[in-house]
């Protein structure tokens, strides 16, 4: 009961602070980026930027977001040779903007472009960039909504990667995925090993292999109300979860950029999410984050993420015993095995501080069933949460030059 109490005030403070706060009328000016979208963010930074619309083979226009050179000059470090093809994959309810966040210094997408590299940033399915159909109306088809993290990992990945590689030029190249960039990608391989031949090294950042043992108010929100919410979504069919038109955006727009102390607040509040210590992050952009994320999602996904917490292990999208028979042939969902992905050099990057990506479930899961052979490197951070890897401020030291220091014994 206790405990309960504790999870709830939990959950309700910083619900009720936000709503008091939006009472308020005053706004402070907010970062230039709260307003940008991602390629106007990498224009505004002096960054050259293009836009790549693809089509899966399930019908949906995902619009990918490339750097093909750094800022200074197009002549990289790595002279006449065709640069280096990096991929980024953003995670759940996220987006490309997620490498463009911080200053050219400290982001992703900027310190790759910099150092050499063509960068292409991915969106899913369903998010800011990618809320588009062949036929499909996302405002008016629920069919539109009809898919979880599988259809992500099936369709989605081989799309954007081949799309890369055609426009690139390039024969394969490195994938850095974050969070469900990471489990979708495991998915694939495991699924089809054959994809590898697409990816020369895989960087998986805060990976996700199973999420049984999440914690922080995902958790809470699963144990509470992930059984109704299951229940919810199997009756009445899926729908767009925390789209760019959500209110979240308007709220954080008029609490977080408001005064300094509320900023601070702010990054308490996401803390509670995703693991503690904000001292990786710059606290003055919490607003340009959030204003940017959740970039939205279907409910599938969330639910689908709630079976997977509840009941353990990876499996494929549980839609009752009725329609699993019919869509897998079997009445319980089959499961993910990563025993089977072979042909890849991995490195995974991950904190004993993350509250999503969390060491119990990599014991469990990717360390145990991951081929040593593919395994090519492990790295700890230590005090990084989940959203550190693409958030914080030294994740360039932490990761990204590391990722670097990696691929470039590829290129002598
Ligand atoms: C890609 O899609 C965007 C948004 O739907 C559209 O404005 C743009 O013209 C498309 N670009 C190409 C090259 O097809
Ligand atoms: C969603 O897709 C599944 C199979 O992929 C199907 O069984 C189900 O009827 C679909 N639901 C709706 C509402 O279209
Ligand atoms: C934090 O972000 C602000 C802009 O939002 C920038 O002026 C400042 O230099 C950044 N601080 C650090 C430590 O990166
Ligand atoms: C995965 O496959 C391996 C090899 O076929 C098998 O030994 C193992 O039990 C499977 N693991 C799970 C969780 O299904």
């Amino acid at each position: 009961m206790r405990e309960k109490i504790s999870d709830l005030i939990t959950v309700m403070l910083p619900v009720l602070v936000l709503l008091l706060l939006l009472l308020s009328s005053y706004t402070k000016s907010v970062d230039l980026e709260f307003y940008l979208d991602t390629p106007e963010v990498i224009k505004s930074w002096g960054y050259p930027v293009e836009v790549h619309n693809v089509t899966t083979k399930d019908g949906f226009i995902l619009q990918l977001h490339r750097i093909p050179y750094g800022r200074d000059s197009p002549i990289s470090s790595l002279d006449d040779r065709p640069r280096p093809v990096i991929f980024l994959q953003h995670g759940f309810l996220c987006s490309s903007f997620d490498w463009v966040a911080n200053l050219p210094h400290q982001s992703a997408g900027f310190v790759f472009a910099d150092a050499g590299f063509d960068v292409w940033l991915g969106n899913f399915r369903g998010n800011t960039y990618s809320r588009k159909h062949v036929t499909l109306n996302p405002d008016k088809d629920r069919e539109f909504w009809n898919w979880s993290w599988d259809q992500i990992s099936e369709y989605d990945l081989p799309a954007m990667i081949g799309k890369a590689l055609e426009v690139s030029g390039a024969e394969s190249l490195y994938y850095t995925g974050f969070s469900m960039g990471t489990l979708t990608m495991f998915a694939k391989l495991s699924v089809d090993p054959s994809f590898s031949r697409y990816i020369k090294k895989y960087f998986a950042l805060a990976p996700v292999g199973t999420i049984k043992h999440a914690r922080g108010v995902f958790s809470f929100l699963g144990r509470h109300f992930g059984a109704n919410y299951q229940e919810y979504v199997t009756k009445y069919g899926s729908d767009e979860l925390f789209g760019s038109s959500w209110l979240f955006k308007k709220v954080v727009k008029y609490t977080c950029g408001l005064f300094d102390t509320l900023e601070e607040l702010c990054s308490d509040i996401t803390m509670l999410f995703v693991g503690t210590s904000s001292d990786h992050w710059n606290q003055t952009r919490v607003p340009v984050y959030l204003a940017h994320t959740p970039a939205g999602s279907s409910s599938n996904v969330m639910a689908h993420l709630d079976q997977m917490f509840s009941y353990g292990g990876t499996p494929a999208y549980d839609m009752g015993e009725e329609k699993n028979l019919k869509k897998y042939g079997q009445k319980l969902p089959p499961q993910y095995n990563f025993t089977s992905i072979s042909d890849i050099p991995i490195h995974l990057f991950w904190s004993e501080d993350d509250w999503l990506s969390t060491k119990q479930d990599l014991q469990e899961t990717l360390f145990t069933q991951l081929n040593p052979q593919v395994v090519q490197g492990s790295y700890q951070i230590s005090n990084y949460n989940h959203l550190h890897f693409i958030w914080g401020t030294d994740a360039v030291d932490k990761v990204y030059k590391r990722i670097i220091d990696i691929v470039s014994v590829d290129l002598t």
